[in-house]
């Protein structure tokens, strides 16, 4: 287990090694079982503020993030561009120099295409604290994280020979990131499963993502492959992870993306697909889900789904890496 992670910033998994990941999951089991037995850690972080500043909504991400500076004794202060000066423009130094005077992490989210990603290494640079990403546009660490924690529960640490796939679905809402399959394709590979990504064409991903993702997959000695159909990426799955996102690479214009996805109004997962996966395959979706339209309600609360473990798992995991990373060792 990693011991030197103190000041570490996680702004994406592809700066840890698989050895920090791992003492970050480990950390996240302990914390866990002490949530469920009652038993206090808020020495952990005590007096500590970690700053959240939100660019995009959110439930999960600033729930589980301020619930868990509170657990570990400390606090979290919800910021959006326009409750501070970022709105009026204040640049990422000025904004990193200053909180970074005050408390003792930064976490943000900001989805922009091209500029959230930039925004948050920007912030790196500048301020001596940690800074997190709560979600970019090339990364949702956290939410990935949470992933692979939800399946090594069900699995087992051992996921050699796991089938994984994440498939694009349709969802009439807005135009959803990339940052969850992007995600998903180079952590999943490190941690031994075979992977398949599927999509209509058109929903393609960033192709440094895609190349990370064959790096590792290679390094792991595990396949990635890309396919263009549902059934045939879901048939033998161990895990299913379906979710909708933007065409991205193509357009990011309303209409247009409404008439890209409006092709796919099939690609939805319904009991009759999730019988094409193994037995005892799991569903898995980061949330908020369009329901109906992603998957059916029968697959979202049938016997596979696992969707609220992930979602409880955000709190676990996101304490272990602030403990790893703003707690300096006793
Ligand atoms: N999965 C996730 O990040 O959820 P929120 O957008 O609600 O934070």
């Amino acid at each position: 287990m990693q011991s030197q992670l103190y000041g570490k910033d996680f702004i994406t998994t592809e700066d840890w090694t698989l050895e920090e990941l791992e003492s970050a999951l480990e950390l996240a089991a302990d914390l866990k079982r002490q949530w469920i037995t009652g038993t206090y850690h808020d020495h952990l972080l005590r007096a500590k503020t970690l700053y959240m500043l939100f660019f995009e909504e959110s439930t999960r991400t600033r729930n589980s993030f301020e619930a868990g500076m509170t657990q570990l004794g400390g606090h979290a202060h919800w910021l959006t561009p326009k409750a501070t000066q970022i709105g009026h423009g204040e640049s990422a130094k000025d904004t990193a120099i200053v909180l970074a005077r005050y408390g003792h992490g930064i976490a943000v989210r900001d989805c922009r295409t091209g500029i959230g990603q930039k925004y948050m290494y920007e912030l790196a640079k500048w301020a001596n604290i940690p800074v997190f990403s709560m979600q970019d546009d090339v990364d949702h660490p956290c939410q990935t994280m949470a992933d692979i924690m939800t399946i090594r529960e069900k699995f087992g640490t051992n996921l050699r020979g796991r089938k994984f796939v994440i498939s694009w679905t349709y969802a009439p809402q807005y135009v959803r990131p990339l940052s969850v399959p992007q995600g998903l394709i180079m952590l999943m590979p490190r941690f031994g499963m075979d992977v398949t990504l599927a999509h209509p064409k058109g929903f393609e991903m960033m192709p440094h993502t895609l190349e990370a993702a064959r790096r590792h997959a290679e390094e792991a000695g595990v396949k990635f492959e890309i396919v263009d159909d549902m059934d045939e990426a879901v048939r033998g799955a161990d895990i299913v992870y379906a979710k909708s996102w933007g065409p991205i690479m193509v357009t990011e214009d309303e209409a247009e993306v409404k008439a890209m996805v409006d092709q796919h109004k099939d690609w939805c997962l319904d009991e009759r697909r999730m019988a094409l996966a193994k037995k005892h395959a799991i569903y898995m979706h980061c949330m908020p889900i369009d329901r109906g339209y992603e998957a059916t309600d029968a697959v979202i609360d049938g016997p596979q789904s696992v969707i609220y473990d992930e979602a409880e798992n955000r709190l676990h995991i996101q304490k272990a890496l602030m403990v790893l990373t703003m707690a300096p060792r006793g």
